[in-house]
């Protein structure tokens, strides 16, 4: 199992040339590559759907994990999968059911994923940690990348390790929002193995080469 994973979130990338700036971070290394998909109701912002997963498709081998803040995403889990998603993540906000929810997800081949709010509790995931294969921890409000990393959300990270280690579950504990090389140590030393990242990596002044080589570089240390 890789210690560390990094995840460019596109959401930052240049859409007029999303499929160059996708082969840079492949070429830097980047593990996967993370799509927001945003529905303008769970969150306020609107962004990409099934079509734009599709394409990405066509240009990489990366794997792509769709983070789905939307309402009802059991109505579009099969979507993403035939769109080519390898991952699909999930609100506990809008899974009344989120083993049912989570089990489909694997029925269709992809790997499945629960995240959570900077103000739901930690707590709210226990019925989903023996099925997870991912936890993503938002460490900001979701719906817009370029904000503030909350820094009350590291001992939150910590809670989950503990509550993974307990449930000797072998998920992945993902984190995203705000992360940089100014922010990704403690979280790593919070208990996160993998880590989204999207204005730091796609606007970084010496491009997205260098904003992935420092993210590994803070991560070596
Ligand atoms: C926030 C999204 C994030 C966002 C991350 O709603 O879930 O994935 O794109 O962007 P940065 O790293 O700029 O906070
Ligand atoms: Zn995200």
């Amino acid at each position: 199992m890789k210690p560390y994973i990094i995840s460019p979130s596109i959401l930052s990338a240049d859409f007029t040339r999303l499929g160059e700036q996708i082969a840079e971070a492949e070429s830097a290394g980047a593990d996967r590559l993370h799509v927001d998909v945003m529905d303008g109701h769970f969150v306020p912002n609107l962004t990409m759907g099934p079509f734009i997963l599709e394409a990405c498709r066509r240009v990489t081998k990366l794997p792509l994990e769709a983070h789905l803040m939307i309402e009802h995403p059991e109505h579009l889990l099969a979507a993403f999968a035939q769109a080519g998603a390898s991952g699909l993540i999930v609100h506990v906000e809008t899974c009344p059911d989120i083993t049912g929810t989570l089990k489909t997800i694997k029925l269709l081949g992809c790997s499945a994923g629960v995240t959570l709010n900077p103000a739901t509790p930690a707590g709210d995931l226990e019925p989903a940690l023996n099925l997870a294969d991912q936890v993503l921890v938002l460490t900001v409000h979701p719906g817009y990348s370029g904000q503030e990393f909350m820094p009350e959300m590291i001992s939150k990270v910590a809670e989950i390790r503990c509550m993974l280690n307990q449930a000797h579950s072998l998920a992945r504990l993902e984190v995203d929002g705000g992360i940089s090389a100014a922010t990704i140590s403690r979280l790593r030393d919070a208990g996160a193995d993998t880590f989204v990242s999207g204005s730091f990596i796609f606007h970084h002044p010496e491009g997205i080469v260098a904003g992935i080589r420092s993210l590994r570089e803070v991560l070596a240390s």
